[in-house]
This record gives C-alpha cells, sequence and structure tokens, in this order.
C-alpha cells in the first residue's frame, strides 16, 4: 500500500496473435463463450452477427462461434449471418442456435422441437474424434431450446444425440463447420470445457498462448491511440472496477487522466480517506473530490421509497459530476467501469438482438448529457477476470480482494428514511462486521458482507432498564457471479461476536438478526 507511484511508462508490445470472434446473435451466454475461451487461453472478441466475410477476414481469426440467440431461425427477422462466411475456410463451431443457423445455410431444416428441452440431458455421443475426444460415449449436457435440426443434408454427419434431440451435434464433412445444441459453455455442462478445448486446438490449431496480461497491453496501447492527446475523466469509487479502469488509463495516458470521487455521504466508515490514500499511493494523476453529504442528504430528506432513492441518489451524482467535470475543460472522453454483468443485466448492446432481462444501475445517461465519448475498457470481463487484471497491473491485494460496493452506497441499506443519524448507526454496526469476518480470516472466502439498517424498533432490556431500539441485519453472501448467490454459512461464534460487539459498541441497537435467503428469490441488498 505504501509504495511509491509507479512512474508513468509504456509496456511492452507482443501479444499472442490467435484470436477466436464470437458472433453474438443475442444470447444471454456470449460473453461467457468469450470467458471460457479466454480461460483456454485465446484471446476472444465479440462481433456483431451480421459481420461481413470481408470483416471477418480483416480480424484474422483463428475460428468463429456463432453464439445461442432467442429467436427462431425460420422467424421473420430473426438475425442471420453472412453465409460467406462458411466460405472462408476458418473453422465455425455454431451453439444453438448458431448450430441451427450453420445448418440451415449449409443445407439442413430446422423446425420447432416436439417437445422442449431445458435443463439437463443425457447425451449419447457417436464419435470421438475432434470435438469429442476424451468425452465418454454418455455424458450430461444443458440445453435450453425450443427449436432443433430436424434433418441433415448428406453433407453433415450427426456426432451425439439426446433422448429428445436426434441432432444434438453435426460436423460438415468437407468444411470445417461443427455445431453443438447443448451449451458447452455452463458449468451444467461438466465435459463442454473439454469440447470447446478440442475445438480451439485441434479444429482452430490454437496454441493457447494468450495471457490476461496481453489484454492489459492491447488495452492500454488501444486506449492510447483512441484518446490521442484528449483528455480523460474517470470516476473513482473505491471499488475495484474503477480502479482498474484508472490503472488501465493510467498506464496508457499518465497526465492525460483526471478522476473525480463524490463524497456522497453514503459511504462507509473511513472510506473517503482509504479511496484517497489508495489514489496517491498509486497514480499521479489529477484528483477531484466533491465533498457532497449535505446535497445528498438533502435529496433523500423524508423519502423511504427504493426506487426513488436511487433516482435522487443517481439525478445528485450525475449534477455533482457534471458540475466538477465542466471545470475540466478540455475533457473528452468519459471513463467507466463497466463489467460485463451490468451490460447484460442493462439489456445488452443497445444494437443487439439479446433480451433485456432487467435495468440495472452503472450504465447511466452521463456521458450523453455531457457530450463526453465513452471509454468502457472492461466492457467484455467478468469480475473475477477485472480482479485477475488489477494484480497484473500492480494494484494492491487489498483493493483487487475489496468487496463490491453499491452506487446508492449506504442509502440502500438504511432502509426507510436515510438521516445522518442512521447513517451513523449503520457506518458503525458495518464495520463491525467487516472487521470482524476479517479477524476471522472469511474475508476472501465470502463475496460480499455488510450491516443493513431496519426502519422497525423491538423491545429489550439491557441493565435493568426497557430499551425499544433499532434492529440491524447481517448480510453476508458467496456467489460467483453476483447474478445468483447463497447466504454464507457463517461460523456461530462469528455471529456471536458480531452481534455482541453491535449491541455493546452501537448506541441505539439492541437486536441483531442474521439474513438466510438465497438470491434469487431475494437479492443482495435488501431495496
Ligand atoms: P442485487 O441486490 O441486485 O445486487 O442482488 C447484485 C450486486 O449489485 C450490487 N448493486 C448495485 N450496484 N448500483 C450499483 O452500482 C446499484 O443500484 C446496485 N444495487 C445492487 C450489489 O451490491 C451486488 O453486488
Amino acid at each position: 500500500m505504501s509504495s511509491p507511484a509507479p512512474a508513468f511508462d509504456s509496456r511492452p508490445q507482443g501479444v499472442s496473435d490467435e484470436r477466436i470472434l464470437v458472433l453474438d446473435f443475442g444470447s444471454q451466454y456470449a460473453q461467457l463463450i468469450a470467458r471460457r475461451v479466454r480461460e483456454q487461453h485465446v484471446y476472444c472478441e465479440i462481433v456483431r452477427h451480421d459481420i461481413t466475410a470481408a470483416q471477418v477476414r480483416q480480424h484474422q481469426p483463428c475460428g468463429l462461434i456463432l453464439s445461442g440467440g432467442p429467436s427462431s431461425v425460420y422467424e421473420q427477422g430473426a438475425p442471420k449471418c453472412d453465409p460467406r462466411i462458411f466460405e472462408l475456410g476458418l473453422p465455425v463451431l455454431g451453439i444453438c442456435y448458431g448450430m441451427q443457423l450453420a445448418c440451415e445455410v449449409l443445407g439442413g431444416n430446422v423446425a420447432s422441437a416436439p417437445a422442449r428441452e431445458y435443463g439437463r440431458a443425457r447425451c449419447q455421443v457417436r464419435s470421438h474424434d475432434d470435438l469429442f475426444a476424451g468425452v465418454p460415449a454418455e455424458t450430461d449436457v444443458w440445453m435450453s431450446h425450443g427449436d432443433q435440426v430436424s434433418r441433415v443434408s448428406d453433407e453433415f454427419e450427426p456426432l451425439a444425440a439426446t433422448r429428445s434431440c436426434p441432432i444434438a451435434a453435426v460436423r460438415h464433412r468437407r468444411l470445417p463447420v461443427f455445431g453443438l445444441q447443448f451449451h458447452p459453455e455452463v458449468t451444467h455442462t461438466p465435459l463442454g470445457g473439454t469440447v470447446l478445448r478440442n475445438f480451439l486446438t485441434s479444429v482452430c490449431g490454437c496454441q493457447g498462448t494468450w495471457k490476461l496480461g496481453d489484454f492489459a497491453r492491447q488495452t492500454i496501447d488501444q486506449l492510447r491511440e483512441r484518446v490521442g492527446s484528449g483528455r480523460v475523466i474517470c470516476g473513482l469509487s473505491g471499488g475495484v472496477d474503477s480502479a482498474v479502469t484508472a490503472a488501465l488509463l493510467y498506464r496508457a495516458i499518465g497526465p492525460q487522466l483526471s478522476c473525480i470521487l463524490v463524497d456522497n455521504g453514503l459511504l462507509r466508515k473511513d472510506e473517503q480517506a482509504a479511496v484517497l490514500a489508495e489514489f496517491t499511493n498509486h497514480f499521479r494523476a489529477d484528483l477531484h473530490v466533491v465533498h457532497a453529504e449535505e446535497r445528498f442528504l438533502r435529496t433523500l430528506a423524508g423519502i423511504t421509497e427504493p426506487q426513488e432513492k436511487r433516482r435522487r441518489i443517481g439525478h445528485a451524482f450525475i449534477e455533482c459530476f457534471k458540475e466538477e467535470a465542466l471545470r475540466i475543460p478540455d475533457a473528452r472522453f468519459l471513463a467507466q467501469g463497466t463489467l460485463y454483468p451490468d451490460v447484460i443485466e442493462s439489456g445488452a448492446a443497445p444494437d443487439g438482438p439479446a433480451a433485456t432481462i432487467k435495468l440495472h444501475h452503472n450504465v447511466g445517461g452521463l456521458p450523453d448529457q455531457l457530450g463526453f465519448e465513452l471509454i468502457e475498457p472492461l466492457r467484455d470481463l467478468f469480475k473475477d477476470e477485472v480482479r485477475r487484471l488489477g494484480l497484473e497491473l500492480d494494484l494492491p491485494e487489498e483493493l483487487v480482494w475489496r468487496h463490491p460496493f453499491p452506487g446508492p452506497g449506504l442509502a440502500v441499506r438504511c432502509l426507510g428514511e436515510v438521516t445522518r443519524e442512521r447513517l451513523d448507526i449503520l457506518r458503525e454496526a458495518d464495520a463491525i462486521v467487516v472487521s470482524e469476518i476479517r479477524s476471522a480470516d472469511l474475508y476472501r472466502l465470502t463475496s460480499q458482507v455488510f450491516a443493513v439498517l431496519l426502519p422497525v424498533q423491538s423491545v429489550g432490556v439491557m441493565g435493568d432498564n426497557r430499551t425499544y431500539e433499532n434492529a440491524v441485519v447481517i448480510r453476508c453472501v458467496n456467489t460467483d457471479d453476483f447474478m445468483t448467490a447463497d447466504w454464507s454459512r457463517l461460523p456461530y461464534d462469528v455471529l456471536a461476536q458480531i452481534s455482541t460487539r453491535i449491541i455493546n459498541e452501537v448506541r441505539g441497537v439492541n437486536r441483531v438478526c442474521y439474513d438466510i435467503s438465497s438470491k434469487p428469490p431475494a437479492t443482495i441488498e435488501w431495496e
């Protein structure tokens, strides 16, 4: 933490040039496919489904993967690919919709399946060459489809079948084109990694030499080229996403970076000081701190409805940020630490074919309002990839492994009205929760841990006196991707210690509860 700020440097070139393109037909899993490819040490990019064959050639990929998608290939307006991509001589793997499309283009029939198939299925594998090398004759796969390939021409060889899907995998006899009706990218297909690895190595001939450090170097080079002599503003939140974004930019453009930290009064105990210390230890960039506690408390006064709280906080944040950004006159770009889950939960790429799942938090209208060009270097990555990237960039472990904290901060953990007094109670209780989890060496073993203040009083007895005070909930979850989560089985003595300390040390609290709900159906935050 106390190492001197690194000098502004230019990282070496020389990254692996093996790459795979994923053509996105609107699958919720397109990024997961890309991630699984990266896990095999092959660089992977997601491109629009209608990329032309000539454009594909410019990327010089080793192979193409056609993703799944929510449409039916025979529907009007269903997303299609340029049929000439099959004439490039490149290996192609179609997954679900991608397989159906490849078969349709190359002489197969796609129809609504007699029985829709969602979930686990037993798959009989007939051929153990290429894709299925090392896969036993019977294996579990994950299906999620209403349509399937009902017939293929003699040009195709069926490779596998399930009970309700007789053509669950195919290979073209002449072209290096393969199709899988099941999803190899999800963990419910236990040998999916083997199948993908076989495609990458045996079919595409990849060596698997790409590393996350290559991504850092490539991204830094691209950022430097894109920004030129311009100035970039980056919002800091104290979280790993914005820190990694700032670190990439700092490596790319050094003194042309300006960072803004809005202290909205909704931060955790001592957080502003910690962010400042981390920042000054690691960067020599321009930093603007906006002290806006009063403004946020004013706008939240009397508001109890969660979405209204979020709306007001978002609005106040934009105003603060805007005012400060206008003091940085030559800024042209705005950098955000948007990750892939933020993008997909917000309805994926605005021009893409994916279905919207829910509207999320981080992808706001700020750049449009300010007329900035948006820079989102982490947009394709998952949280754990961002953490590994942070380590590659020499960010301190404490920052890299910090649990996520929501943009609206303690306001969405202070149920009911948000006042300074209630925030102070919550802050103290939260600090105890986190410090006890750290003391028990559980911080790295849990994904997110915090306190919630309920708008509920209950009766207690302290000394000889009756009390009527607040209830605090401890929330602690384990999750890989924050889209689903389970409550952490914390040891009783750790829970006991947290409870005792909160009740003894935080004035105004006489009851502590532990939240034992998973997500879904609950969410991680209480609001
Ligand atoms: P939920 O509560 O939806 O949270 O299960 C999933 C993850 O997202 C974080 N979260 C937010 N982050 N703005 C943010 O920047 C928000 O409004 C917000 N709401 C939830 C939450 O902390 C968890 O990590």
